[in-house]
């Protein structure tokens, strides 16, 4: 949702942007386009074949762009490292590219047979094949229900830790395999692949997805400029429910209970939500990027 997230922030030169999940630099190359001559754009990604691409994609605006391979729930500390007190605005455009999909190695994809990696960040951390091997059958149940929202969890997690009994799980079909027999065929859904929830619930439980968006968002709101806006694009109800709430939460003011005369916490909002309720992608952009039809973009406006 590239121009809605350009008229969100309305780049100025002057500015400072974080692009907090650079991929393949679409936005951050629009955010600087937008705040030439003297815009600048602090970027992150975990992912080291992201970070070489972007880094490619944006040497043409030299100086202003300052680039990092760490994960964005740094941000408070790369900006005091650069000394960076205050920023203009950001993005985040969550969860895995296109490229990230479609290269078989990373075995992110239930459609390739690969070993099963998942990692962002292939320097560090546990692989799935760490996980799906280690892990208690409640671990895995657990991860499966909370991340994957999958109700066939306990079957899938019991089938795992039993296969893997014989044999180590190292491959994304062998997993495949696995989730096709422990959910009855009957019960497949007509629209979506058998091993989708278990997949989303692994690569977020190997890159600590959610925790990474709880703790980056809250220090991204607290280092915005008054004026300054952030979004954030979500593409599952789990990380839409997160910005949802930090946003709603730096919106709130006073909490002081109703027979209390006068305000007594002291509390006020810090910020505006510019949208309350998610923007969707228009039907030209899911046609041509059918990924884009569970995106959810939330913008909010500091004000103090
Ligand atoms: C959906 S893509 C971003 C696409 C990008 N907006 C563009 O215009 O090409 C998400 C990217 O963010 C990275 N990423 C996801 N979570 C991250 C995190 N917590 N910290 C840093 N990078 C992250 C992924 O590695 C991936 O490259």
């Amino acid at each position: 949702m590239p121009d809605e997230v350009l008229e969100a922030l309305s780049p100025r030169s002057g500015g400072i942007y974080v692009d907090g999940t650079l991929g393949g630099a679409g936005h951050s190359g629009l955010i600087l386009e937008a705040s030439a001559p003297e815009g600048e754009l602090i970027g992150f990604d975990r992912d080291a074949e992201a970070l070489a691409a972007a880094s490619e994609r944006l040497a043409v605006f030299g100086g202003r762009v300052r680039l990092f391979h760490r994960n964005f729930s740094s941000i408070a500390a790369t900006l005091a490292e650069i000394g960076v007190e205050r920023i203009d605005g950001f993005v985040l455009d969550l969860g895995v590219s296109s490229h990230q999909l479609d290269r078989e190695e990373r075995g992110f994809s239930f459609q390739q047979d690969a070993p099963l990696d998942m990692r962002m960040d292939r320097s560090a951390g546990r692989t799935a094949a760490d996980l799906v091997n280690t892990l208690s059958e409640g671990e895995l149940t657990r991860i499966v229900t909370d991340y994957g929202e999958e109700r066939w969890a306990k079957r899938i997690a019991s089938f795992i830790v039993k296969a893997r009994d014989t044999h180590p799980i190292e491959t994304t079909f062998q997993l495949v395999d696995l989730i096709k027999g422990a959910i009855p065929k009957a019960k497949w859904e007509e629209r979506l692949h058998p091993a989708t929830r278990t997949f989303q619930a692994l690569r977020i439980a190997v890159n600590e997805e959610l925790k990474s968006l709880e703790d980056g968002l809250a220090d991204l709101l607290r280092l915005l400029a008054k004026g300054g806006r952030g979004a954030v694009i979500s593409f599952h109800s789990l990380e839409d429910r997160i910005v949802k709430e930090s946003f709603r939460n730096a919106a709130t003011g006073c909490t002081c209970p109703k027979f209390v005369p006068r305000c007594i916490c002291g509390r006020v909002p810090e910020c505006r939500l510019v949208t309350r309720k998610p923007l969707r992608a228009t039907d030209r952009e899911v046609a041509e990027n059918p990924r884009s039809r569970s995106a959810r973009l939330r913008v909010v406006e500091k004000i103090v």
